[in-house]
């Protein structure tokens, strides 16, 4: 991957959900080690929202809006300053990532449906975009703008990331 090597910045840990639940160990891009916490409780993007968040250039979350916040579950400040990865799902593959940040290294625009993990172990589909942020031809950071998702892609894609999952595992040997 593309991302930047960045100081480390701790991975937020989130609480053991009350309702039953799946505990999965995760690694980050860095190498942190953090347990994640999943229930099977979707909830659905609501009509006319938009999720908006902004990153520095190694994907420190610098910005968020109150739908962001709403759909999270994490407080706007426990957002801020923490690494986006905090929504990151077990169920998603990590080629999806390498894609987002060898797309956005090239200076273009990426979209793509993701699978988000919520604070309280539950989970939400997005259809999302990514930029790069540019100014005098620096990339300053990036600008994420999620939407409702078409259901039909989230079938697909929910198979899709399965079979690329496995794929991952088989790969790195599990
Ligand atoms: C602008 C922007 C938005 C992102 N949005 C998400 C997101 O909604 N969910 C997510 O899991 N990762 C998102 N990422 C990717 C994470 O930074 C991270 O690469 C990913 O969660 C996988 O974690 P890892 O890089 O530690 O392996 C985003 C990255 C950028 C730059």
């Amino acid at each position: 991957m593309t991302q930047l090597f960045y100081p480390q910045v701790a991975q937020p840990q989130m609480p053991v959900p009350s309702a039953e639940h799946t505990t999965h160990h995760m690694r980050n891009y860095h190498g942190q080690s953090y347990t994640v916490y999943c229930t099977d409780e979707e909830t659905q993007f609501p009509d006319g929202k938009l999720i908006v968040s902004r990153t520095d250039v190694n994907g420190i979350i610098t910005h968020a809006n109150e739908a962001f916040v709403y759909m999270s579950g994490w407080e706007k400040d426990e957002l801020v300053g923490s690494p986006h990865s905090i929504l990151r799902h077990p169920d998603m593959p990590a080629i999806a990532f390498q894609g987002l940040w060898d797309t956005l290294a090239k200076g273009e625009k990426w979209h793509g449906y993701v699978k988000n993990l919520r604070k309280n172990g539950g989970f939400y589909w997005v259809y999302a975009t990514a930029i790069p942020n540019i100014r005098n031809g620096v990339v300053e950071g990036y600008t994420s703008v999620r939407r409702k998702p078409d259901r039909n892609k989230v079938d697909e894609c929910t198979a899709l990331y399965a079979q690329l999952l496995q794929q991952e595992r088989e790969a790195a040997g599990k």
